[in-house]
């Protein structure tokens, strides 16, 4: 449908009101398209739109946003060149137009509702008003830590508020925030640390997850030791257990917070200035620091956020992802306040005090929106119904699924059980690289269908590829994953390491952007995911690179050689199996299994630990010396009689050995 910005107030009307506009010689600025898209007709239309214009289709979503000024460039490059622009010159600020912009029309309407660990403490709600105002504060506390515009700051977090609160203010100063999951080590922060050069970290005490206190502070602290770029460390308290707090590096949060000025006005950003790294695991050698940058990933996220959930006004949206996530970043933070919308974290785990708490919260905050993971709903749908009846769940509009494919059954149940039959389930399918959602239905407008992410979202351009490399042509067919042209959200290099970024997504099928998944088209062109061809591991939706597991094993003095595999775990979607050879058999203990999740917890941390191992005196080789990981794979599946051809091996006699109990 057409509408007509009149003059500079950004008015929205109707063509017809166009005649009286201009009868009252009101001045037109521009013409553009509203783009929430209201049916499937419609959804066919934009699609179309986007084909036969690609640029001027994202030009037309942009400019539903606030900037300082126009681009002079809306899009360069491709995915030969692979240094890719959007909107280049033009001017604004990520975290104006999640706040400022709606302080006006939205200001007291409640931005984020915060739901703490304990379930006994009252969930916060905080408004837009609020949280402007929080935001600016924490903004003008880094700049007093010396944070200028384009440094970078480190967050190792619990789900505290000031966790969003802070990238928030970073995106206000354009300082780079790189976030960490709280599970990770010390190792794995500090390599994230030094990779990004951070200058300052934002860390808890520690962190409250259901029972258990994680010792935030303490993992910091044998970080730092190798970490030469920190000059301040800010810690937030949460509990009032003791930490150690080091003279003239720490601070505690609560102090500086209040000496800072609470009126701080967004800085300009170029579309192109870096807004976040985000650390990911890849298939080869260390995690690679994913760079996004400004205008496109903002006009990503707001334009997904807004067509895949159709949340209205009052809607209550939650997403259960951790910030220390892409999910987390771009669907509890970005996306829903650039629509202002009412965003909810939780603090928590879904199983404590038990495994109604999810439902326990929907019932009590009237949730519209959820959206999890498919390992959540097996675990929980493992608990049984027990703690799924006594929510009315009636609240509930749409469901959502994201992280890994998810298996029919929890479909199933999620849609039964949760959905009561009546909310669609948009299962989204992207990746920390895209930015946000890429292939998904879109609530209530796209059939769904068990297990498939259905369609791409108009501006997006999946293909199939074939083992000799060329794009499939016909619908119904099975291939790697790849897409076609660039989008405004796609991360833009891996930090400080060009070179990498064009070898791991622009390689292999030079001109495409490989996504490392496999995928199956349907005759309609309907999408299913079919998961990893790489060498990464999906355990709970989280991506763990087999070389990174597996480097971490083979630290241990007893360990020559290992090779990691994914092998189907029914709570966790892959779970992790070890194959190892040992510097003799006689060196294996009894807790060799403990001793090797004890290393991989330290230099990883507990998500990428073994559940199976399995001693060897060799593993399967081609004759050019790599490891054949797909008769690992049959062997760890249980799937013996379809080894395949082993001929080939240098080792064959190894398989004997390998498939004996
Ligand atoms: C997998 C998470 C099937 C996929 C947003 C992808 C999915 C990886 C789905 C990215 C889905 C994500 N169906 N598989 N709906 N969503 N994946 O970077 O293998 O943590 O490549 O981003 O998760 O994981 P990442």
């Amino acid at each position: 449908m057409l509408f007509y910005k009149i003059g500079s107030d950004n008015k929205i009307c109707h063509p017809l009101l166009l005649l009286l506009a201009y009868q009252e010689n009101l001045f037109i600025t521009e013409v553009y398209i509203m783009n929430k898209i209201q049916s499937f007709d419609d959804y066919l239309s934009q699609y179309e739109q986007s084909k036969a214009n690609l640029v001027k289709y994202w030009e037309s979503i942009a400019s539903n946003l606030e900037w300082f000024k126009k681009w002079d460039s809306a899009h360069s490059g491709d995915f030969t060149t692979t240094s890719v622009t959007w909107f280049d010159g033009a001017e604004t600020n990520l975290s104006y137009n999640c706040l400022d912009r709606h302080l006006e029309t939205r200001g007291e309407k409640t931005a984020l509702i915060y739901v703490h660990n304990d379930p006994k403490k009252a969930p916060e709600h905080i408004s837009y008003i609020q949280l402007h105002q929080r935001v600016s504060q924490f903004a003008n506390m880094l700049k007093n830590h010396g944070v200028e515009k384009g440094d970078r700051v480190c967050f190792y977090m619990g789900m505290t508020p000031e966790l969003m609160i802070g990238v928030l203010a970073c995106a206000r100063i354009g300082a780079v925030h790189s976030v960490v999951f709280g599970g990770f080590s010390a190792k794995a922060l500090a390599d994230r640390i030094n990779d990004c050069e951070a200058k300052v970290l934002i860390t808890n005490d520690w962190g409250l997850r259901g029972d258990k206190l994680i010792p935030l502070k303490n993992v910091a602290d044998e970080a730092l030791e190798s970490c030469p770029s920190i000059s301040s460390v800010i810690v937030q308290k949460s509990a009032p257990e003791n930490v150690m707090m080091k003279d003239g590096r720490d601070y505690w949060f609560e102090t500086e917070n209040q000496k800072a000025s609470t009126d701080c006005p967004a800085e300009t950003q170029q579309s192109e200035d870096p807004l976040f790294i985000l650390y990911t695991s890849g298939s080869t050698g260390k995690p690679k620091g994913l760079l996004h940058t400004t205008g496109g990933y903002m006009t990503y996220a707001y334009h997904t956020f807004r067509n895949v959930f159709q949340v209205e006004e009052n809607d209550v949206y939650w997403c259960t992802a951790d910030i220390g996530w892409i999910t987390g970043h771009t669907y509890i933070t970005y996306g829903p306040l650039l629509n202002g919308a009412t965003t909810v974290m939780f603090e928590g785990v879904p199983t404590w005090p038990d495994a109604g708490r999810f439902w326990q919260i929907v019932d009590q905050l009237k949730v519209t929106h959820f959206y999890t993971a498919p390992t959540a709903i097996r675990a929980l749908e493992a608990k049984g119904l027990d703690y799924v009846t006594p929510y009315s769940l009636e609240s509930l509009k749409v469901l959502g699924s994201v992280g890994e494919p998810i298996n029919e059954e929890a479909w199933e149940w999620y849609h039964k059980n949760i959905g009561k039959e009546k909310c669609p389930i948009v299962d989204t399918w992207w990746q920390t690289e895209t930015g946000g959602i890429m292939i998904s239905p879109l609530a209530g407008i796209t059939e769904t269908k068990p297990c498939y992410a259905t369609y791409p979202l108009p501006g997006i351009f999946p293909v199939l590829m074939d083992a000799e490399g060329k794009e499939i042509v016909q619908p119904k067919a099975e291939g790697n994953l790849c897409i076609k042209h660039p989008w405004p959200g796609i991360a833009r290099t891996i930090y400080a390491d060009h070179n990498r970024y064009k070898e791991t997504y622009f390689s292999t099928y030079p001109g495409y952007y490989f996504t490392g998944d496999g995928a199956k088209r349907e005759e309609s062109g309907m999408i299913r995911i079919t998961g990893r061809v790489d060498d990464v591991i999906n355990v709970s939706g989280h991506r763990i690179g087999t070389a990174e597991v597996e480097d971490a094993i083979n630290t241990h003095e007893h360990v020559v050689e290992s090779a990691v595999i994914g092998y189907n775990h029914p709570i966790k979607g892959q779970g992790i199996f070890a194959f190892i050879i040992p510097t003799s058999m006689d060196s294996i203990q009894e807790n060799f299994h403990q001793e090797l999740n004890t290393v991989v917890t330290k230099m990883i941390g507990s998500i990428a630990k073994p559940e199976k191992i399995k001693v060897v005196s060799g593993l399967p080789k081609t004759r050019s010396g790599k490891i054949m990981r797909r008769i690992l794979r049959k062997v760890a599946e249980g799937d013996l009689a379809n080894l395949g051809d082993t001929s080939t091996l240098l080792n064959p006699e190894i398989v004997e050995e390998l498939i004996k109990d």
